[in-house]
């Protein structure tokens, strides 16, 4: 995760390139229910922090002040509708998948994390930085870019340069070691 940013644009062909790899995660069913709303350029990335970060002397004080210039910002959005739609559709009748209401984990909610892996992803692959986050979505920041009601936001990918001075991984937590996650023929 990049959390500081140089305010540059991106090219139009590389976000085009990053928001298309995203495009193409896996769905349960290839239901396809996440939407990706995309905030380009301050005037836009602006009225995000307007609802997000609204109170003045509070954003003055975030700790990610490099992150409040990133370019780009795309909200993923999951509909958990689609799904009930889909599995209602034909070719899923009698389906050991049954409809949602049987699934233990609700899939709208991995298949936007898929989608927004992607994105992180291609934002690498395109020499790009890129964070998540999953803190800043009142329902403001949804309506005052007419997002459907139905529609749930999963956490927003910032994506840019990174700064200069980007510090890298903020946290000292370490990472698990491979044998401590990974479990062979075995717990
Ligand atoms: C669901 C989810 C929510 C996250 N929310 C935030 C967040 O709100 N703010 C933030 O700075 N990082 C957030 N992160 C990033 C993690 O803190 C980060 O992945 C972790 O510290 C490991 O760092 P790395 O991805 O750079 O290796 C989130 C990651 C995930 C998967």
């Amino acid at each position: 995760m990049v959390r500081s940013f140089d305010a540059r644009p991106l090219a139009p062909d590389v976000l085009d390139r990053v928001l298309d790899t995203a495009r193409r995660a896996p769905s349960a069913g290839f239901s396809q229910g996440v939407d990706l709303l995309v905030l380009e350029g301050p005037a836009q990335t602006e009225r995000y922090w307007d609802q997000a970060l609204p109170d003045p002397a509070e954003r003055s004080v975030f700790r990610w002040q490099g992150l409040l210039v990133a370019p780009v910002l795309v909200v993923v959005l999951t509909s958990p509708a689609a799904y009930g739609a889909r599995y209602a559709e034909a070719d899923k009748a009698g389906s050991r998948a049954g409809g949602p209401d049987a699934w233990t984990v609700p899939w709208w909610w991995v298949d936007g994390g898929m989608a927004a892996m992607l994105l992180l992803l291609a934002a690498v692959d395109e020499d790009l930085g890129a964070s998540l986050f999953a803190t800043a979505h009142p329902k403001s920041v949804l309506d005052a870019f007419g997002v459907p009601d139905d529609r749930l936001a999963l956490a927003t990918v910032a994506l840019g340069h990174p700064a200069a001075d980007e510090p890298g991984r903020s946290s000292k937590r370490p990472r698990r070691p491979l044998d401590d996650v990974v479990h062979r023929g075995h717990w």
